[in-house]
């Protein structure tokens, strides 16, 4: 622990003395804050358990084998997906020119959230698929 964080704690203490409703509130807002620290040991999520259903489902309609509507390549497997990863979270996060394609499912909120996290954890295989 810094002085810094040490002369801060005091300075609450010194205020939960003087204001109790305000010390409960930070104390509150201090314990949602810490929350989403419990779910740091959770594993990252990985290629074959989260990312390829997604992929399979709204991108290898068009980048599969073969390749359909224009698509430059294929995204089946994990080698094909690794060797664009910077590309697949530069088009996937785009409010226009958007992948997949505007007239198409797009992904959700949570499966663009799912798949940049998942690149910028190092895009993990997995077992159990190619
Ligand atoms: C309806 C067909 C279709 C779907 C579905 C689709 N794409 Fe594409 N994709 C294309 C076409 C056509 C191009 C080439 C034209 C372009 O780049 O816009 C392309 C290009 C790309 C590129 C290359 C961009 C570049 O820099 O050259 C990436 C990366 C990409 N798509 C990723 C995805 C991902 C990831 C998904 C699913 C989340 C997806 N696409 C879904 C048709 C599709």
């Amino acid at each position: 622990m810094t002085s810094d964080s040490s002369s801060e704690q005091k300075a609450i203490w010194r205020d939960a003395i003087k204001n109790p409703r305000k010390a409960a509130r930070m104390l509150f807002s201090a314990a949602i804050l810490a929350a989403p620290a419990a779910t740091c040991g959770a594993p990252p999520p990985n290629y074959c358990a989260d990312v390829k259903p997604v992929i399979t489902t709204k991108c290898a309609t068009c980048h599969g084998s073969p390749l359909q509507n224009g698509a430059p390549f294929p995204l089946t497997t994990y080698a094909e997906v690794s060797s664009h990863l910077e590309r697949i979270k530069f088009r996937i996060n785009l409010e226009a020119g958007q992948m997949p394609p505007a007239n198409q499912p797009q992904l959700t909120a949570a499966e663009k959230t799912l798949i940049t996290g998942w690149i910028d954890k190092g895009a993990p295989q997995g077992t159990g698929c190619q």
